[in-house]
């Protein structure tokens, strides 16, 4: 189950102990070096002590004195003649481990030194101290101190840094279990919080987190548990009102096709009444293409396909598509531009962004009004403003109108003809261009929708 407090506990612990094992060693060799550095400083300080004093005072006397000092302890000393005979000595068993004279005489230098180093592997490190009297009487005082303190000490160091080693992983074992139930329960709550959210239940309830890593997810989950909720009700509510707008429609033709079905009608009046169907299904027609539209750019599966076509032919055609209609309902329609150039979109996407915004203006304008529809170029950006002098949008209602299904007065727009989604398809299609638009609006005396591409 905790599989990450173990993982983390493994390296940490690891790494301890690595670490804490080179430190130990590095500590050992340092302490059993000092001490056998010390010996051999004090066993030359002594041998030549006693070299020194033989020279001074060379007679029998001064050599039983000598070795009676060092008699007992852990030291001994034995005094060699010319020959490299043994002339006296405190330990008759030293005699055994003597060196022989030409270990002694080989080496290149005939001061004071070490001659047997290694502790380690045997019982005495010994040092020798040559002393010449007169041509017979030369030799070497050699000392020999045991190895046995050394290994004493290097057993005890051996024990109490077993001991701390041993007491070191009890409390890192203590550190972990600590460490891993302060990192991993918050993991461990927002791994079910998770698994609450797949299931569709969004009331997980996370603990507030501090400012670190954890602290930031636990917040990320909350932040998704509110978006996904939001998104099921938007979505329930899209729903809803999409099954709206079809029943409308349908009800209406439903209720209009019994009529025309009946038998007592004239020519005319049947005509009449399928006149209205067809105008319903036309309106039902352009509402699911609008909201396939739209399903297409939310997949982003829809394609803009780019490329360089001159504004003036294309404010043109779109001019003589449009004006007809604007006749008809007495509304003027002015085509502005100063200068013809290039601009680099989606011709047919761009053509459905301004007859939206051209039936727009049309749709909520009154008569004997006019509707500028303006094509210019500003640093490099194609500005496309469509203004009317129409009903305008109430301002705290201009941020909603490019919402889905959003229409203002809805019995109203009803009457216009409009389902809601223009604007919102305008939207997308635009941001698919890199573009921006904006609206500017006064009750009563127009709008104005600017597309910057
Ligand atoms: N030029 C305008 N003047 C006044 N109100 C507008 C104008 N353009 C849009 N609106 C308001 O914004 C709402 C949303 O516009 P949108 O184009 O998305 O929907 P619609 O025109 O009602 O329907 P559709 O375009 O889908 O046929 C409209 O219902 C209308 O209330
Ligand atoms: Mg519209």
């Amino acid at each position: 189950m905790n599989k990450i407090s173990k993982k983390l506990a493994a390296y940490f612990i690891i790494s301890f102990l690595v670490l804490e094992t080179m430190l130990m060693m590095y500590l050992h060799q340092n302490i059993v070096h000092t001490r056998i550095d010390e010996e051999y400083f004090r066993l030359l300080a002594t041998g030549s002590n006693h070299r020194n004093v033989l020279i001074d005072h060379y007679s029998d006397e001064t050599l039983t004195h000598i070795v009676l000092m060092e008699a007992e302890g852990d030291r001994g000393v034995i005094i060699t003649g010319k020959e490299g005979d043994v002339i006296r000595s405190s330990d008759e068993k030293l005699e055994d481990i003597l060196p022989s004279l030409s270990t002694l005489q080989n080496s290149l230098v005939q001061n004071d030194r070490i001659v047997k180093p290694e502790w380690e592997d045997s019982p005495y490190i010994i040092s020798a101290h040559p002393y010449k009297i007169d041509k017979n009487n030369s030799g070497y005082v050699l000392m020999f101190q045991s190895t046995e303190p050394i290994e004493r000490l290097v057993r005890k160091l051996n024990f109490h840094f077993g001991l701390a080693g041993g007491a070191i992983i009890v409390i890192l074992f203590v550190i972990y279990s600590i460490l891993s139930k302060f990192l991993t329960r918050p993991l461990i709550k927002m791994k079910e919080a998770t698994e609450k959210l797949s299931e569709g239940k969004f009331d997980v309830s996370l603990p507030v987190g501090g400012n670190d890593e954890l602290g930031e997810l636990s917040i990320a989950i909350r932040k998704l548990a509110n978006d996904l909720e939001r998104m099921k009700k938007e979505r329930n509510e899209f729903l809803a009102s999409i099954s709206h707008e079809l029943s409308t429609p349908l009800t209406y033709m439903i209720g209009y096709l019994k009529v025309a079905m009946r038998h007592d009608l004239s020519e005319e009046e049947r005509n009449h009444y399928l006149m209205i169907i067809a105008e319903e299904s036309d309106r039902m027609k352009d509402l699911v293409k609008n909201l396939m539209d739209l399903a297409q750019m939310d997949e982003m599966t829809f394609v803009v396909s780019k490329m360089n076509f001159s504004t003036r032919k294309f404010a043109e055609d779109i001019y003589r598509l449009v004006e007809p209609s604007f006749a008809l309902k007495n509304v003027n329609l002015d085509l502005i531009y100063k200068e013809d150039f290039q601009i680099h979109a989606d011709p047919l996407r761009l053509e459905q962004i301004v007859l939206n915004l051209l039936d727009n203006a049309l749709k909520y304008s009154n008569v004997n009004t006019t509707v500028e529809f303006e094509i210019s170029k500003e640093q490099n950006r194609t500005v496309i403003t469509v203004t009317d002098e129409g009903i305008g949008i109430p301002e705290e209602q201009i941020d909603m109108i490019f919402e889905k299904l959003f229409r203002i007065e809805k019995s109203r727009s009803r009457s216009f003809g409009g389902s809601g989604l223009g604007l919102a398809i305008v939207k997308e299609l635009v941001e698919a261009h890199g573009g921006t638009i904006e609206v500017k609006s006064e009750m009563r005396k127009g709008s104005k929708f600017i597309v910057k591409l």
